[in-house]
């Protein structure tokens, strides 16, 4: 949520900044600001895409080489120009960008105001700003011990930038709980969110901790401390991301080009883990945690979104696998709701961001109350990354549209590995089983690759059915996941109401909405309780519903049924998520490209979650 990115160096700001927002703006994108350091503090601001900033400062002094900038997703306050970000103080000579929620804005906003400051926003935002401006008056300090001592009085997350006009030489970076990577270059320093507006001119990254300030000053070494003023050795890190991993390619969607990725990004995910000819799967990262998990007594999965689809998957694959039990929790439920957990609990908690604030939360939680927590994410050096206790990677590269695709498949081919190795540890399952296993799985991305030459079909189905208001996804067992998400895919890029149900529920509800303007999306693929699935089908055909039928190639029964299908290939039950997943995200895309919806950046929405 919110996108920001500071400059510092030898170089012309604005452009820097401008290009690190576009690659920033999966973020939030309502409103946005820029902040340019010449003679005095410049700001430019404006509701809408960053886009609309580009527009809007045509013709303004563009000039400074220290710069800030901001893409918003509103919290506190409208999306507008008012209470876009960057903030300035009172007296115009500090500015602010700020990513994150401060929680105790209303108490110290009304402190501020009983002092003589008048706000110009709604934004807690604005609240800091002030604060560090009084604190530099009333106790004469400098402008990073002013923020410093600002930050101590503050409840809340923050990934601020504050730039001031006396300072020209110096910006001042600080993160708790939302995400700072500063770019180390020569005699030139990047700060942002993630680090896909750096990569271009450094791979030297230093990944700020909570509760650390960076004290970023031209032609000096970066300098941090924490907020209880203890100094730190900046760690510089090597950044493993490419400039072509982030740009389109020649896709006219980042979505589109990451549906396309997933034979790489699912290879990519089990390379090296899983050996064939050996017959065995290794996952490092969780080594030493392996007996750990065997011994649990249970495993609770913990997520948002798509990826707590992706754990619902888990469960089953590791119940089925490694007969240990599963329970899958929204992280937002969990971490307020006073779970029973044990020392021999094992949570595994799963994102593509790393990032998100109820995934975090419900790790410090399982923490607090002595549970082993691993992860599953994308984003190397992420918080959540680093806030488990050990956790293997997903490797579907950066992830840049809004609607989850890639990361989703490579989640479920990691739990899959997961389950599998407990399996191998266990002894659940017969070698000759678990080795087919191991088969059909390596065999995943090239099958993977023939649905993607669907697309014309696909299309044509999206075409028909492009106007519809609502729809339904049924599937049974692990198609059930997978009708759940195929329906978050449709309904958040496309905004046609869609609900994914299983399929036998149907009946206890939902069949009250079929008559023949419904779509109903089965995924009915030839293995577990196929022909129960089929029943279902024959249920809402009698009710005249529209039925576009995800099938196993080949199958004749459910092509006579459906008035559309799809072929996927076979494979093992608990593989089809892999697949069945892939023309269900092809199906959403096109549909939402036909409506002319911003399939990359959907309204209301952002990538990655870091408020509550
Ligand atoms: C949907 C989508 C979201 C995310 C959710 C969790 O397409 O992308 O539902 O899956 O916000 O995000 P992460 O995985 O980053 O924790």
């Amino acid at each position: 949520m919110c996108g920001i990115v500071a400059y510092i160096g030898p170089r012309d700001a604005y452009p820097i900044l401008i290009s690190g927002l576009r690659r920033l703006e999966y973020r939030g994108y309502d409103s946005a600001g820029v902040c340019l350091l010449s003679e005095d503090l410049n700001i430019y601001k404006c509701k809408g895409k960053v886009s609309d900033l580009e527009e809007y400062v045509v013709g303004k002094n563009l000039s400074g080489n220290v710069g800030m900038a901001h893409t918003r997703w509103a919290t506190h306050g409208e999306p507008n120009y008012i209470n876009a970000h960057p903030h300035f103080s009172q007296n115009k000579t500090l500015a602010i960008i700020h990513n994150g929620i401060i929680e105790n804005y209303a108490v110290l906003r009304s402190e501020l105001i009983n002092r003589g400051y008048k706000f110009a926003s709604e934004t807690d935002t604005e609240v800091l700003v002030h604060l560090i401006e009084d604190i530099i008056s009333n106790e004469n300090v400098a402008v990073e011990e002013a923020v410093r001592i600002a930050l101590n009085q503050v409840i809340g997350a923050y990934a601020i930038v504050i730039i001031a006009r006396e300072f020209p030489d110096k910006i001042i970076a600080a993160r708790k709980g939302s995400p700072m990577v500063i770019g180390v270059g020569e005699g030139e320093f990047f700060v942002a969110s993630d680090a896909t507006p750096i990569v271009e001119y450094t791979n030297n990254v230093v990944y700020l901790n909570d509760e650390e300030i960076a004290i970023i000053e031209r032609d000096h070494d970066l300098r941090i401390k924490t907020i209880r003023n203890q100094s730190q050795t900046p760690y510089i890190q090597k950044l493993e991301l490419s400039l072509s991993e982030i740009e389109k390619g020649g896709f006219d969607h980042f979505m589109l080009k990451e549906i396309y990725e997933q034979p790489r990004s699912i290879y990519d995910s089990m390379r090296g883990r899983i050996h064939v000819a050996e017959g065995i799967v290794s996952l490092g990262g969780i080594k030493d945690y392996e007996q750990k998990i065997i011994n649990a007594k249970r495993i609770i999965i913990t997520a948002c979104g798509t990826s707590w689809h992706a754990g619902l998957v888990g469960e089953y694959l590791i119940e089925d696998l490694a007969r240990i039990p599963v329970e899958v929790e929204y992280s937002s439920e969990f971490r307020y709701r006073n779970p029973v957990l044990y020392e021999d609990d094992v949570v595994l908690a799963i994102s593509q961001s790393g990032e998100t604030a109820d995934t975090l939360a419900a790790i410090d939680l399982a923490k607090s109350k002595g549970a082993t927590v691993l992860g599953i994410c994308n984003v190397v050096g992420s918080s959540i990354a680093r806030a488990t206790h050990a956790g293997v990677y997903t490797h579907a590269g950066p992830e840049i549209g809004v609607a989850s695709t890639k990361a989703f498949t490579a989640q479920v081919a990691v739990l899959t590995l997961i389950g599998l190795l407990l399996a191998q540890k266990k002894g659940t399952l017969p070698k000759s089983e678990f080795v087919k296993l191991l088969f059909e799985l390596d065999a995943i991305p090239a099958k993977v690759e023939r649905i993607l030459k669907l697309n014309d079909k696909i299309k044509a189905i999206a075409h028909i059915y492009k106007d519809v208001k609502n729809s339904l996804y049924l599937g049974r067992g692990y198609n059930f996941p997978v009708a759940l998400e195929g329906a978050l895919k449709l309904k958040e890029i496309s905004y046609i109401h869609a609900e994914g149900y299983p399929a036998a529920e149907m009946k206890h509800g939902p069949i009250a909405l079929i008559d023949e303007l419904m779509p109903v999306v089965f995924i009915a693929t030839r293995r577990g309780i196929y022909d129960k699935v089929i029943t279902n089908i024959e249920e809402v055909k009698a009710r005249k519903g529209k039925i576009i039928a995800i099938i196993t190639e080949g199958d004749e029964s459910v092509k006579r049924l459906a008035d559309h299908y799809i072929e996927i290939p076979d494979s093992e039950e608990m593989l089809i998520p892999l697949l069945a997943t892939v023309p269900l995200q092809m199906l959403s895309y096109h549909i939402a490209v036909m409506r002319n919806c911003n399939v990359d950046q959907p309204r209301n929405l952002a990538k990655s979650v870091t408020v509550e």
